[in-house]
């Protein structure tokens, strides 16, 4: 137990160390990639990451906390499918069941497939309180909010971006979270409208980015992973997901997908690997049946063990360790 604890203390240290390095990294990349050409307005010498980002900032609503909610987390991906929404239920119920004193809210932001409410067995109506804020859905003692509530969940929603954005910003701002320890945010995958609205809209504690060990999934955690650091939202780490095949039946373990894909963009983006989720028939089922394994299963083995430490590690910057 200790040394679990112990090894998450240095994963802290040594990501703290490495944010110090990146910044540095980034501010001289900025300098060498614009093949000589400096743009009009930024003085030679001077750090052209932030002029850029200064000039996307112009125009933008100030950034403002969610009232009554203390964290929030992103759990984020470039591409659908890896995972990210079973690991977001996973980890709002393992940072509730390992703390009971702690409140949790989920966030379902993929408003084209929202997975929520079939994840935590949850179904609309949403119901508007006296302050017009809606109400966020219960179970689990997770507070939950998504657009699956409000819509069928079979008719496809077809929507401008601008609509999507107003969408979150509604479902962010307008709705009765507080009091909250922790938002966890469901991401839909891409870098779009949703992501940027996100980070611009609140002040985000970390992203969490969920890959499978492919290349292409990859390639577009890559992409996740370095908008969030355009847009000065901390990067926690990698989660690597269904890296291992795990047989039910004899525990034979296959690595049908690669093995150490994400270790390698870890090493190459200066990111720790939070978790190494098997791809597990369990871990399947519960979710898609609105049971999620830490709670219906908490005491799994080889899924649970690892999933709840590394669950753990994930949100470790924004909260004391736990010991399980
Ligand atoms: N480690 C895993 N083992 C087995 N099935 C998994 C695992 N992770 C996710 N799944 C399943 O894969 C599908 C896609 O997962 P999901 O979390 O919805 O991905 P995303 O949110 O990235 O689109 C779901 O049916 C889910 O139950
Ligand atoms: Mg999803
Ligand atoms: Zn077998």
């Amino acid at each position: 137990m200790l040394k679990g604890v112990l090894n998450v203390a240095v994963l802290l240290q040594r990501r703290v160390i490495l944010q110090e390095t990146k910044s540095v990294c980034r501010v001289a990349q900025c300098r060498t990639i614009s093949c000589g050409k400096w743009d009009s307005q930024a003085a030679p010498g001077r750090d052209l990451g932030q002029h850029q980002k200064a000039k996307m900032a112009k125009g933008l609503p100030k950034k403002a906390p969610i009232d009554g909610v203390k964290n929030v987390i992103v759990v984020a991906s470039g591409k659908g499918g890896v995972g990210k929404s079973t690991t977001a239920v996973n980890l709002a119920l393992a940072l509730a069941v390992n703390d009971k004193a702690k409140s949790v809210g989920i966030l379902d932001s993929d408003v084209y497939g929202p997975s929520i409410p079939r994840m935590m067995n949850l179904k609309g109506p949403v119901y508007v309180n006296e302050q017009g804020l809606l109400q966020p859905l219960v179970n689990f003692g997770i507070k939950c909010m998504s657009m699956g509530f409000m819509t069928d969940e079979k008719s496809p929603i077809v929507w401008r971006g601008l609509m999507v954005m107003s969408a979150i910003q509604r479902m962010l701002k307008q709705v009765e979270w507080a009091p909250l320890d922790y938002l966890i945010v469901d991401m839909p995958p891409g870098t779009g409208d949703a992501q940027l609205t996100l980070a611009q809209t609140i002040p985000i504690d970390g992203a969490v980015i969920v890959s499978t060990p492919q290349d292409i999934a990859l390639l577009d955690a890559r992409k996740g992973a370095e908008m969030f650091r355009k847009v000065d939202v901390p990067v926690l780490g990698l989660v690597q997901n269904m890296s291992v095949y795990e047989c039910p039946k004899c525990g034979h373990r296959e690595h049908i997908f690669g093995q150490d894909g994400a270790s390698k963009l870890g090493e190459e983006m200066s990111l720790d690997i939070l978790a190494d989720i098997p791809l597990h028939l369990s871990i399947r089922e519960t979710s898609d049946s609105g049971q999620p394994i830490v709670m219906s299963d908490p005491q799994s083995p080889q899924v649970c063990g690892t999933l709840l430490f590394c669950l753990n590690a994930c949100t470790y910057s924004v909260l004391p360790p736990v010991e399980l």
